[in-house]
């Protein structure tokens, strides 16, 4: 049942005590992402999670991040950000449907130069990988946001700033020195969601991001019970009722939120989209979407892309790994519109997989917060300097030179 370095059920304790591990009571959780969880007997030099890097560039993979901000990010917040829903099944089935794909490589096609660039909604980015829309960064940096778009801006990346983001999107702009798409949470009230639109239309946003996925309550069990082990007094920041919710939250200033019950949108219908359309010359991302019957409404819609997300299995746990929902939605828009895919990736070969099953762009979301909370700014740009690395060299020995040339014929499934 133990490893086999473990003689015994003391041995383990014993080392588990003095493992950062032994920190955390939602032990599960925590070593979810990380891939070597104990010493493996088996592998010549086994990650060390008592040994964390002391600096960005010591970093081997993304995974050295995570344990460095469990330490760095208080534990509430932490768990916040590493949380699924229920028993998690989402959460784990992303990380798990990369490892049931493998890629069959094709030799002997002059890959001396690779080209890792994208055409998306108009624009030319260096590569496809794009910084996810996450709320809150202060919570897990005192620089937030503005690190992550100092990151975007020094590693040439597109990212999203959320709704619930800690920064104002004029702000976010200026830090990013260029575009930033932003992502729309609506609210169940027009007047809002179109305040919030019209302010980011003027502040220079191209794309509006529309994420469709966040309907009701959660239940994020691994936030829960970090919670517990908090010292701090979560009450004195997170004052109950909706106007204090955005309080910190600068993307609402000026908007009269009196009367508006929650902030999420279990009311969104495909009119609303249209609605969307009709006031704004913005292009429009549907972020959520997992079925091919969706996938058709939005062209139907006229939406310009989809994102096919399942929320980083924070949503709901459906125990659909978002990388099975690719396929089916890949068909059913035959080219038509642009398809982003988010969830559980963490290597570059993971954004292989995705894009050889025909996305055009790949989102990140927990591994550059993993970058910001241990070391900030440097820390993320390390994270997608290391994805980027991965991703070229992955490039090579899959015997392509662009994505162009990648094709779900390199997919091997089962
Ligand atoms: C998120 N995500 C998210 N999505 C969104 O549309 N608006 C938001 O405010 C947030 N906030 C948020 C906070 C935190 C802490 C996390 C981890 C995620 C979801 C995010 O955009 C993305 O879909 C997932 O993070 C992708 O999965 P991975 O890369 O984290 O596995």
């Amino acid at each position: 049942m133990f490893n086999s370095m473990f003689d015994n059920r003391r041995q383990f304790l014993k080392w588990l005590s003095a493992s950062p591990l032994a920190i955390s009571p939602a032990l599960s959780a925590f070593a979810a992402e990380t891939p070597a969880k104990l010493p493996d007997p088996m592998q010549w030099a086994p990650a060390n999670l008592q040994e964390l890097i002391k600096a960005p560039r010591d970093a081997i993979n993304v995974f050295d991040f995570e344990p460095v901000a469990r330490v760095n990010v208080p534990p509430a917040h932490f768990g916040y950000m590493a949380s699924g829903i229920d028993d998690e099944t989402t959460l784990r089935a992303n990380r798990e449907a990369f490892k049931r794909i493998a890629l069959r490589p094709r030799r002997l096609n002059d890959v001396s130069k690779v080209d890792p660039s994208i055409e998306l909604l108009g624009a030319k980015w260096e590569t496809p990988i794009i910084v996810a829309p996450t709320g809150g960064n202060k919570a897990f940096h005192a620089d937030g946001e503005i690190a992550v778009a100092r990151a975007c801006k020094a590693k040439s990346h597109l990212n999203v700033l959320s709704t619930s983001g800690t920064t104002s999107i004029e702000n976010m702009i200026t830090a990013r020195g260029g575009p930033v798409w932003y992502q729309l949470y609506a609210s169940p009230v027009w007047r809002v969601a179109e305040a919030i639109i019209k302010r980011v239309e003027a502040a220079g946003c191209p794309v509006l991001m529309i994420t469709v996925d966040r309907l009701g309550g959660r239940n994020q069990e691994t936030f829960l019970r970090l919670r517990r082990t908090d010292p701090r007094d979560c009450a004195v920041c997170h004052v109950p009722g909706v106007q204090n919710q955005v309080r910190r939250r600068p993307n609402y200033d000026g908007i009269d939120m009196a009367g508006v019950p929650n902030l999420q949108s279990a009311n969104m219908t495909w009119e609303f989209i249209a609605k969307v359309r009709q006031i704004s010359k913005m292009k429009i991302v549907l972020k959520g979407i997992l079925t091919h019957e969706d996938a058709r409404m939005a062209l139907l819609n006229g939406v310009d892309g989809i994102l096919v997300s399942n929320h980083g299995g924070r949503s709901e746990d459906n125990g659909m790994a978002s990388l099975d929902s690719l396929p089916e939605v890949v068909e059913a828009v035959g080219g038509k519109m642009a398809i982003l895919f988010d969830g559980g990736i963490r290597r570059g070969s993971d954004i292989i997989k995705a894009m050889a099953l025909g996305a055009n762009a790949v989102c990140i979301g927990r591994p550059y917060l993993w970058g910001l909370g241990a070391f900030g700014q440097p820390g993320v740009e390390r994270v997608l300097e290391l994805l980027r690395t991965e991703m070229v060299a992955g490039m090579q020995q899959v015997g392509v030179r662009s994505w162009q040339e990648l094709t779900p014929a390199f997919v091997r499934k089962g």
